[in-house]
């Protein structure tokens, strides 16, 4: 069994936006990133300050708006239009879920979408489904499929199953495994809570993506002797010995899954610091489009 490791890989991976940053840098140009919160969800309020922090160490302008729970949504939308016209972003992020009075499809459509580094404004859906490179992909998504590549795990012609739906990982997973080129051409099958025989279509995969958002859900009987389990999940669990008082577990039980598998990412430290570097490559393409534009 290999552990892959997702903290070497994104370090990979910035250490190739750090080189991007410094050549755009020396054309006089510098990469900016906005994040907004909205709320006090300390999960989302430690994401967004790693988010920052990631952009300091890459030499990077990054903006951090965080927002009383209470922000209507009209001003929300106003500070999406604000960023949109700031010249010095060319990434806008705002950290989901909102809160319920919020309509997060209204926010993500104001963003502009050459600016949608987290690839969730329908034109970028649009183009991740007709397979144009020129959009936007979900940053997650994004980070798994680099995990497979960078492993050398053949996704052409292999069997996958993402379990989970969500239009923040599961959907434009599926549609990026199964689109043309590397870390593509796979087979995949789309599984969820309400998928019958769950366990049985799982243990049809080759490679087992799982994001189904719910702790240790995957268990040996759902895993494939030798396939490979990429987890998404980033779940907060209860754990009075903890020091914080919560650990974070995935999505899979490790322990009973990890002796089955060829492969299989940790949580912490498989997907999760994946996410962060795919977005700080999203922000940097989309600082090259920019320049290229003018
Ligand atoms: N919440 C959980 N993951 C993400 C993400 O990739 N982007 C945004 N904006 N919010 C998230």
């Amino acid at each position: 069994m290999t552990l892959i490791d997702g903290k070497a890989i994104a370090q990979k991976t910035h250490a190739e936006s750090r080189a991007a940053v410094a050549e755009l840098k020396a054309r006089g140009i510098t990469p900016g990133l906005a994040v907004v919160l909205v709320g006090d969800d300390p999960a989302s309020a430690a994401y967004v300050r790693s988010k920052d922090r990631m952009c300091h160490e890459l030499g990077m302008h990054s903006v951090k708006h965080e927002l009383p729970a209470a922000t209507s949504q009209a001003d929300l939308i106003a500070i999406v239009r604000q960023l949109n016209a700031d010249p010095a972003i060319h990434g806008i992020l705002v950290q989901s879920p909102p809160p319920p009075h919020i309509d997060e499809r209204a926010v993500i459509e104001a963003i502009d979408p050459r600016k949608d580094v987290d690839g969730f404004h329908p034109l970028n859906v649009a183009k991740l489904t007709l397979g144009d490179p020129d959009g936007f992909v979900p940053c997650t998504p994004l980070g798994c499929q680099r995990l497979l590549i960078e492993s050398g795990i053949e996704t052409a012609g292999a069997n996958v199953v993402v379990l989970g739906r969500s239009m923040i990982v599961g959907k434009p997973m599926a549609l990026l495994l199964m689109n043309k080129g590397p870390g593509g051409d796979a087979t995949v099958t789309v599984a969820h809570s309400r998928t019958r025989n769950l366990a049985a279509v799982c243990r049809t995969a080759d490679i087992l993506i799982a994001a189904i958002g719910r702790p240790e859900f995957v268990r040996a009987d759902f895993v494939k002797e030798g396939a490979v389990v990429i987890d998404v999940g980033i779940n907060r669990v209860d754990d009075p010995t903890a020091p914080k008082g919560y650990r974070l577990t995935g999505d899979v039980a490790f322990a009973e899954v990890a002796p089955h598998c060829r492969a299989i990412t940790p949580v912490p430290g498989g997907v999760g610091p994946m996410t962060i570097a795919m977005l700080m490559a999203n922000t940097i393409a989309s600082c090259r489009r920019f320049a290229a534009r003018v």
